[in-house]
């Protein structure tokens, strides 16, 4: 395997394996999103993608990861909750944000993703907020192109997040993805265009922007793995992993 000061390029064939893992957990997520109805519980949500992930032959990537051990398929964070919140009893009503992160393992490769949408019409902060944060991740997909540095991604999404006077998360960042679902190089929202490492074809980094629609800090609950917004403002993040090739960036996880 080719690596790049600590990051992994992979090969074309490899790139076939990331793209059916991707496209798994593409298929995890639209399950998800369709068992995402007012009166279902966010565990619901949760059975249908663990469902899809297995009938297809693939693996979870998140459960069992980390300390303490995530405890699902899926993470599902509900309004003010940002990203890793555990699925369970907690029904989902009119009028909710919700957001769905979901990880698929194929042959050893990892395919992350995720999304959020409003339960019912939603109100017009809450449109604006999904709005912003898909724009920022494609956006910062569009950078993902040989020559580029790690630094315009970042830049990329803050543009389109700051513009809309919304702020990017500063705890959590996009990362690279592979035989481990995180890999190098880590890529914070806040970096300089022009710094960091140079994107090069094989590279393939999953790409999320988290954004809150108050102040950026964010907390963690007692469960150890929820994190909300500290202000209790709403919250939205989308997630593609995206290779670099020779040509345009190829988005990994399509369905
Ligand atoms: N998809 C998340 C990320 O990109 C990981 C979720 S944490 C887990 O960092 F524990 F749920 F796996
Ligand atoms: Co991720």
């Amino acid at each position: 395997m080719a690596v790049s000061r600590g990051i992994t390029l992979k090969s074309n064939r490899e790139l076939a394996i990331m793209r059916e893992a991707g496209r798994v957990n593409a298929l995890a997520l639209a399950a998800a999103k369709a068992a995402i109805q007012p009166g279902a519980t966010t565990a619901d949500a949760d059975a249908a993608a663990a469902e899809t992930i297995k009938k297809l032959g693939a693996k979870p990537a998140f459960l069992g990861y980390g300390t303490p051990p995530y405890p699902a398929v899926i993470c599902i964070s509900v309004n003010e909750e940002l990203v890793h919140g555990i699925p369970g009893k907690r029904r989902i009503r009119e009028g909710d944000l919700v957001s769905v992160d979901c990880g698929s393992v194929v042959d050893g490769y990892v395919g992350d993703s995720a999304f959020s949408v409003a339960v019912g019409e939603p109100d017009d902060l809450t449109r604006r907020l999904l709005e912003t944060t898909e724009a920022a991740l494609d956006a910062v997909i569009a950078e993902m192109v040989p020559g580029k540095k790690t630094g315009d991604l970042a830049a990329a999404m803050q543009r389109v997040v700051e513009a809309a006077g919304f702020h990017l998360v500063r705890n959590y960042t996009s990362h690279g993805v592979g035989r481990a679902m995180h890999e190098e190089p880590q890529v914070p929202n806040y970096m300089k265009p022009g710094t960091g490492a140079v994107l090069r074809p094989g590279m393939t980094i999953a790409l999320e922007p988290m954004v809150i629609a108050g102040t950026p800090d964010t907390r963690v609950l007692a469960d150890q793995w929820t994190v909300v917004s500290a202000d209790g403002s709403r919250t939205a993040h989308f997630e593609h992993s995206v290779a670099v090739t020779d040509a345009e960036p190829l988005i990994l996880t399509l369905p």
